[in-house]
């Protein structure tokens, strides 16, 4: 995985993504132009996210062969403010979303015409930030005829692992945690979700975030954290590991939140001076207990021998190292993708798209932004979609 990052004068950093360095495994010939040709069977997807502070755009081959995947990161724009601010995330979505698709249909070597189908995040996210990357899609797919496919975030976030790992097919156990969601999920078939456990409260990303926030690390807090805690003695302090009695698989972090405000109040009424480090350390070991705890009882007991982590959060180091030990440990085959594809990008959307496409989901021009769209239970009717 090869990155070439540019920060543009407006503080966006501007991301160009190459899976591998061969030219053959993106697709591209010796010119490095993309074999476009149709009659081969290949569906090439022109794929679009701007659900929260990333504009992406990606050009996805058969689901999992990427040919370009561009990110406009603005996490520095709302750094100042502490989070991403909706406003400013959609307007800068607005300024940068025709030069991220520009830029992937370059690097992968192809014009509008050599597309098979736009596809696009259409929730759950900011409404706004979402409507800036619809109505690109929409666009696209009105001025140019091709089909438009609407596809969940976090669907996008599950079928990232699809990239990498070409022989990964489902049924299999996915942890998928990010900003906002938290969920474990059975990934019965592609497009094929049950949900088994999800979170009461906040989101793990969200607790990262709060943490930080509290032990000023700042935003974005899971990156912060996991930084820090590589200097922090995870045995520092010992914080609570919800259970939910009656739903086992379920997750509860704002107990574990408000306990580490505790001790920093505590800290502060007695004068004494707490390492950021050692809280740092000993929140993420807490939430990676329960994240690995959960998983691996989900793999054994509804009885699969793969599991796989997506979002934000899945790119966290001590996550990553503990669930590989207890897969090792318990047989289970690991799979997670690249940092840079657990968060948010254009590419595990077309991969997502690819496979919506293939069972013949078509969106009408009439889609619109769904903020809150349910895991797995897409009610195509109200936007358009038609199977
Ligand atoms: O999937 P994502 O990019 O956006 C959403 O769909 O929400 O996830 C963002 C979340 C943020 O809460 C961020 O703090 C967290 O993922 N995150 C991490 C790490 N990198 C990002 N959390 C823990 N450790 C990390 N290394
Ligand atoms: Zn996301």
């Amino acid at each position: 995985m090869q990155i070439d990052k540019n920060v543009e004068d407006d503080g966006v950093i501007f991301m160009s993504i190459k899976e591998g360095t061969e030219g053959n495994e993106t697709g591209a010939d010796a010119t490095g132009n993309a074999d476009a040709s149709k009659d081969n069977g290949d569906v090439t997807i022109l794929a679009i996210e701007s659900s929260c502070d990333e504009t992406a755009a990606a050009v996805v081959r058969n689901g999992r062969e990427v040919l370009s995947n561009i990110i406009s990161s603005q996490i520095a724009l709302h750094t100042v403010y502490g989070g991403v601010v909706p406003e400013i995330a959609s307007r800068k979505h607005v300024e940068k979303i025709n030069g991220c698709v520009k830029a992937a249909l370059s690097e992968a070597g192809l014009t509008l015409d050599d597309i098979d189908a736009v596809a696009v995040t259409y929730g759950p996210g900011l409404v706004g930030a979402l409507l800036v990357g619809v109505s690109e899609a929409k666009a696209i797919a009105f001025a140019t005829g091709k089909p438009l496919v609407g596809v969940h975030h976090i669907e996008g976030h599950i079928s990232a692992n699809f990239i990498e790992n070409k022989e990964l097919e489902p049924p299999f156990v996915c942890l998928v945690v990010s900003g906002g969601h938290s969920h474990l999920v059975v990934v019965k078939d592609y497009g094929e979700y049950e949900i088994i456990g999800q979170t009461r409260d906040d989101a793990a990303g969200e607790a990262f975030d709060k943490v930080a926030r509290a032990i000023g690390l700042g935003y974005p807090g899971g990156p912060k954290i996991d930084k820090a805690a590589r200097e922090g003695n995870p045995e520092a302090f010992s914080f609570p590991q919800a259970k939910i009695p009656d739903a086992e698989y379920d997750f509860s972090f704002s107990g574990l939140k408000s306990a580490v405000l505790n001790i920093i109040n505590q800290a502060k009424m007695q004068g004494q001076e707490l390492s950021q480090a050692d809280v740092a350390a000993s929140f993420q070991k807490a939430v990676v207990e329960v994240l690995t705890g959960h998983a691996i009882k989900a793999c054994k007991e509804y009885g699969y021998d793969k599991l796989a982590i997506a979002g934000g959060v899945a790119s966290n180091t001590a996550l990553r190292e503990r669930m590989e030990k207890e897969c090792a440990a318990n047989n289970i085959r690991f799979y997670r993708p690249s940092p840079v594809l657990c968060t948010d990008n254009a590419a595990m959307i077309g991969a997502a798209a690819y496979y919506e496409y293939k069972k013949g989901v078509r969106f009408g021009l009439d889609m619109n932004a769904v903020p809150n769209l349910p895991l797995g239970d897409r009610e195509r009717r109200f936007h358009g979609g038609r199977v």
